[in-house]
């Protein structure tokens, strides 16, 4: 998709459809009204008779007739203005692209002057490049689609976009074409995240992020099961027992340029599991077949990095995704086993359905030995998070204020939710073990979500680190909340982490 601005007259834009956002109970601004007066009013008619409710996203597809120069436009309600945040105003948009990407190649979104002021809240930051940036994100993210492996599927994409109302410039030219930049890298998260485990492997995502390093320019290294075991990676190597795929560790490398002086190393970690059984403590048959996405994080590390190449911040940034089946094979790791992480603490594996955490222990201590200073892990680690927060929001830990500071700034900027569960001194007592250092489970539903978070920071070294668990906000299909929220992956925490390196600046 390409993205530009322009100030045309909107009843002169030629786009398959122009996009009117617009806020129901403020009545439209001069350029959607100008637009409904080409059309004899009949967009007003309908919300006054109720025929368009106006609540949040309803979108109202018009044909024009050739009362304007575009043959379609489509009123967007944001809904309440005080509700609108960065995220809400990507899923209303991201809703508009779904619905025309088949038959618009180009897409104009027109904003009123108030409009354009309500996307300048502290949520998008400061106008004009934010909102700009914010729409090329949504409808941007409107483009992602199923097609891959269906052959009836349509592959069509909107490929043009233009908008309207926040004036023109390299300035703005340059946050468009950022937001298109950090749709398709969300995009193609999503892609990984609902691709089969059959077709996507370990070995099939190392050659996804050789495609990446390559035209990224970024270095890849590729640690091979070998070289797990000289280094002692007896956490991750346990999960990989009971599979036939040979678990790879990616880590792909961005040195700035300029040398950032403060030395810092900010490592972001996702944890890859490209099939979740379960292992010996085997999942119960219903939503197994959503654990192929159980690679989410691993996805989002390597494809914000992707873009960080690109944006050049001056912080180094390193990508680790330890990746891995978890299968209960012959060789299997069995409840009760006892291993050796890197750093050499014991972990006694009482539930080897609770592998995320061991794949990223290990992955964490080899972004440590990698020169990680902070380090940021992402990972759809607990079904209990989705009983937390439900889906619309990622679960934040850490064990420093400032740098969960700036993933928050960063969050904002993407338009993407997090919220903070807290580690108290009292759930530390959760994962007492009495033959191990430790134990990956406490055994009782209380706290899961916070239990995987104290099992991770066993391995951290004290470097100010961030956990985001994404289990639930990586994919939803709820179907009350599909209204609000389009379902399927979501490519969550790819934006925050492109972000994040920014906000350490
Ligand atoms: N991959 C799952 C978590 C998950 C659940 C992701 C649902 C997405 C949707 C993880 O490996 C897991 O199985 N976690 C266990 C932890 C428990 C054994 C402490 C869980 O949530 O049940
Ligand atoms: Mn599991
Ligand atoms: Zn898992």
């Amino acid at each position: 998709m390409q993205a530009k601005a322009s100030e045309t007259d909107v009843t002169k834009i030629r786009a398959d459809v122009v996009v009117f956002p617009y806020f129901p109970e403020e009545g439209l601004g001069p350029q959607a009204a100008a637009a409904d007066k080409a059309l004899d009013s009949v967009f007003s008619k309908m919300l006054q008779s109720k025929e368009a409710s106006g609540l949040f996203p309803e979108r109202k597809l018009l044909p024009t007739m050739g009362r304007v120069a575009a043959p379609r436009v489509l009123f967007l309600s944001l809904g309440k203005r005080p509700l609108l945040d960065g995220y809400r105003l990507r899923n209303a948009l991201q809703f508009v692209g779904r619905d025309v990407r088949r038959y618009c190649r180009s897409v104009a979104v027109v904003l009123d002057p108030s409009v354009r002021d309500a996307l300048a809240v502290p949520a998008t930051g400061q106008a004009p490049q934010a909102p700009a940036r914010a729409i090329a994100e949504g409808i941007g993210l409107g483009n992602y689609h199923l097609g891959e492996l269906k052959e009836a599927e349509s592959k069509a994409e909107i490929e043009e976009l233009l908008v309207v109302g926040l004036g023109t410039g390299s300035d703005l030219s340059a946050a468009l074409a950022a937001g298109v930049r950090l749709a398709e890298a969300t995009n193609a998260t999503r892609v990984l995240q609902w691709r089969p485990s059959n077709r996507l492997t370990p070995s099939d995502f190392v050659v996804v992020a050789e495609r990446l390093a390559k035209s990224a320019g970024l270095s890849l290294k590729v640690v091979e099961r070998q070289e797990m075991e000289r280094l002692g990676m007896g956490a991750l190597l346990a999960v990989a027992r009971g599979s036939h795929q040979p678990p790879k560790m990616v880590l792909l490398r961005y040195k700035p340029r300029s040398s950032d002086r403060s030395g810092r190393v900010l490592a972001l970690v996702g944890k890859g599991i490209t099939f979740d059984t379960g292992g010996i403590s085997l999942k119960p048959n219903p939503g197994m077949v959503t654990m192929k996405s159980d690679m989410s994080g691993a996805a989002a590390v390597v494809q914000a990095i992707g873009v960080i190449a690109r944006t050049e911040p001056r912080v180094e940034v390193i990508a680790v995704a330890p990746l891995t089946e978890n299968m209960p094979g012959g060789g299997a790791t069995k409840p009760g086993d006892v291993v050796s992480a890197m750093n050499g603490k014991t972990i006694e594996i009482n539930n080897t359905d609770a592998e995320g955490r061991l794949v990223l222990a290990d992955a964490i201590c080899y972004a440590i030995s990698q020169g990680a200073t902070h380090l940021v892990d992402v990972a759809t680690l607990t079904g209990a998070v989705s009983i937390a927060l439900g889906h619309p929001v990622t679960a934040a830990m850490g064990n420093s204020p400032e740098l969960l500071e700036a993933v928050r700034a960063s969050s904002l900027e993407a338009g993407e939710r997090i919220w903070e569960l807290p580690l108290f001194p009292e759930h530390d007592v959760a994962l007492t073990c009495d033959i191990a250092d430790i134990r990956n489970t406490s055994g009782t539903p209380a706290a899961g979500t916070i239990n995987g978070a104290l099992f991770i920071r066993e391995f951290v070294a004290d470097r100010p680190w961030v956990h985001l668990d994404i289990a639930a906000s990586s994919y939803h299909a709820e179907p009350l909340l599909a209204t609000l929220v389009p379902k399927g992956p979501t490519g969550v925490m790819t934006r925050t982490l492109a972000h994040l390196p920014f906000h350490l600046d």
